[in-house]
């Protein structure tokens, strides 16, 4: 999400800047911008929508003829995609310019404390503070400069900046956000990725977390968090452009898996202030969540399986009736909707027509409707009454991963905050829970530590003509996304069954040599989820089971067993989607799929 550039040299920056955006484009954005180091000052030029609005706007670059600069193509975080929120960001007297990428989670605090001492803003966004509070520290130096503001900042950034004062450099930083300085022969670059100046440049640094780099046309310096110089190594990138724009992964999709993570901790953390829930949603107080008398939850595709999970958790904890629809199916189903209902509107794109169509439709009964969307600025975060986005960042890959596990943060977040203010969830919980939360990304990253199992059984499996995915209660809603996960990208056929299903038909589809794959991800249901694969078993299938390590009697019963690392009942669905994506991914590319664009299928699903 967002690109960032920064070049300095002999050449004019402008085209080289405008020329390394466009290999970033990859990562999605709505709005571009470009500033430039000009004999009178620096000047900003901004546009919202493609690159191709600021080549204009810039006449290719020839109306920026300096030597020095930085650019920026953002994707909307805080505050819509426009002019005036796109980078780069002056601070108020302009003797700082910066683009960022990342969220800067106390930015409201930081921007009260600068707004005191006489600072104005111009946008919506986080990053303005950014450039501010640079300004605010600084006095002449600018690598003390932005090493004092980063003391401040609470997230994650990547940041280059330019001074007024210094013509000669830029000065680059990051935290839990790429950022790769290019070193050339008498010109450097910073960029969010190594594409954007591969045409320039093989040989990188890598810049650590939490260093200062101050980078001119003739040399480059590092600076650790404490202010000592600390040198640095060179690497040359033998990789071709289009491996580098997907991060060295061979596909978007698999990117995006290895992606979560972050996307979970983006989503999480900073919604987690001092040990306190906090979803900023307006108008959602307790007297209206009080009246509540039945939530709906609507959406399509994955985004329909998320609400299935998250119904399961709003009964347990709300004590509220939630009922899950299609929003396909929310408009023919005559809803009983009214003033008293929640109406959750769950999409990745925010553009899904029959999502769309369903919100409308909610509204016009007089529903209070929430959106759950990942698309800042989309048609449903717009219409809907509040928007919770999903910081998942751009998802590319047709078949949804990441964008997947955020919603379901969201609605564990927003679960337990209702949950607090109708005073339904003890104290002791509310914390045990938020703990392990907070522990999710770290768990989600031990189990993608290692997928060698999970492809061994991908070659066992990529031959076959049917699979068949099986679970109880929220194993169900998970059988449904492995199916379709697996479905949409390999082209295999599979269902998906709850397992107490199976006797009342599906059984007669099993025969030997059937795969059926068991979700055995809860301990209540345990029992009953043996003997669903003893019953399949007799009939002659081959099962793989899911569940986490040391899970008793599983490896007697099933052929295979994929295993979660050791986790809390509440995370579980978070957790046992990834091996289920995994599996899908290397079906597909064994049998030579194109994984990231299935045939047939659109990211954004506009019509109805
Ligand atoms: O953008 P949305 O979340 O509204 O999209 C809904 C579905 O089209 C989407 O989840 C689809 O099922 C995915 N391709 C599944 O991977």
């Amino acid at each position: 999400m967002c690109g960032i550039v920064g070049y300095t040299g002999a050449r004019q920056a402008s085209e080289v800047i405008l020329d390394a955006l466009e290999h970033l484009e990859y990562r999605g954005y709505d709005s571009s911008g470009i500033a430039i180091h000009e004999a009178d000052g620096i000047h900003v030029e901004k546009a919202r929508g493609r690159l191709q609005v600021l080549r204009e706007r810039t006449d290719n670059g020839a109306k920026l003829p300096g030597n020095v600069g930085i650019g920026h193509t953002r994707w909307a975080t805080h505050g819509e995609p426009s002019d005036r929120n796109a980078h780069p960001h002056a601070s108020a007297g302009s003797r700082v310019v910066i683009v960022h990428n990342g969220i800067i989670e106390n930015y409201l605090p930081l921007q009260e404390f600068l707004a005191a001492q006489g600072y104005t803003f111009h946008s919506q966004t986080d990053s303005e503070v950014v450039a501010n509070l640079i300004d605010y520290h600084y006095h002449g130096d600018p690598v003390e400069a932005v090493r004092a503001a980063l003391v401040q900042i609470k997230g994650s950034y990547a940041l280059g900046v330019l001074f007024t004062d210094h013509p000669d450099l830029i000065v680059a930083a990051r935290k839990n956000s790429p950022l790769v300085i290019g070193l050339g022969e008498g010109e450097n670059y910073i960029a969010s990725d190594i594409p954007a100046f591969l045409k320039y440049t093989r040989r990188i640094v890598r810049l650590r977390e939490l260093d200062v780099a101050v980078v001119r046309a003739n040399g480059l310096e590092i600076y650790d968090p404490f202010g000592n110089p600390v040198p640095y190594t060179e690497e040359h990138v033998e990789w071709d452009v289009s491996a580098a724009e997907k991060g060295g992964y061979e596909h978007f999709m698999l990117k995006e898996i290895y992606e979560q993570p972050r996307a979970i901790r983006d989503t999480i953390s900073p919604r987690v202030v001092e040990g306190k829930i906090e979803l900023g949603l307006q108008s959602l107080d307790e007297a209206r969540i009080r009246s509540l008398k039945q939530i709906y939850i609507t959406a399509c595709g994955s985004s329909y399986h998320v609400g299935m999970v998250g119904r399961v958790f709003m009964e347990r904890l709300l004590h509220i009736p939630v009922r899950v629809e299609l929003a396909s199916e929310f408009r023919y189903e005559n809803p009983l909707v009214d003033a008293d209902t929640l109406v959750l509107v769950i999409s990745q794109s925010g553009e899904t027509a029959d999502t769309l169509a369903a919100l409308r439709e909610a509204k016009r009964l007089g529903a209070y409707t929430i959106g759950i969307v990942n698309v800042v600025g989309s048609a449903i975060a717009t219409e809907a009454d509040e928007v919770l986005y999903t910081w998942a960042g751009p998802e590319i890959a047709v078949a949804t991963t990441k964008a997947y596990n955020t919603q379901l943060s969201v609605l564990y977040l927003m679960t337990m905050s209702l949950a607090r203010m109708l005073g339904r969830m003890e104290d002791t919980t509310y914390a045990e829970y938020l703990q392990q939360l907070a522990q999710l990304p770290d768990l989600c990253e031990k189990l993608l530590q290692d997928t060698s199992h999970i492809q061994y059984l991908a070659s066992l499996c990529f031959a076959k003509d049917d699979i068949f995915f099986i679970g109880r209660n929220l194993d169900y809603a998970l059988a449904l996304e492995g199916s379709l996960k697996l479905k949409e990208i390999s082209y295999i056929h599979s269902e998906s069954y709850a397992a107490g299903e199976l006797k009342h038909g599906t059984i007669s589809l099993i025969q030997p040599g059937s795969l059926v794959i068991a979700l055995c991800t809860q301990k209540r249901l345990l029992e009953r989820m043996i003997s669903d694969i003893r019953t399949v078993k007799a009939r002659g299938a081959m099962v793989i089971a899911l569940a986490e390590e040391n899970t008793p009697f599983i490896q007697d019963v099933a052929d295979h067993v994929i295993t979660l690392p050791a986790h809390a009942d509440f995370v579980a669905p978070s957790l046992s989607v990834i091996p289920l994506q995994l599996f899908a991914y290397y079906v597909a590319a064994l049998k030579g799929c194109d994984i990231d664009k299935p045939r047939n299928l659109a990211k954004s699903v506009t019509v109805e």
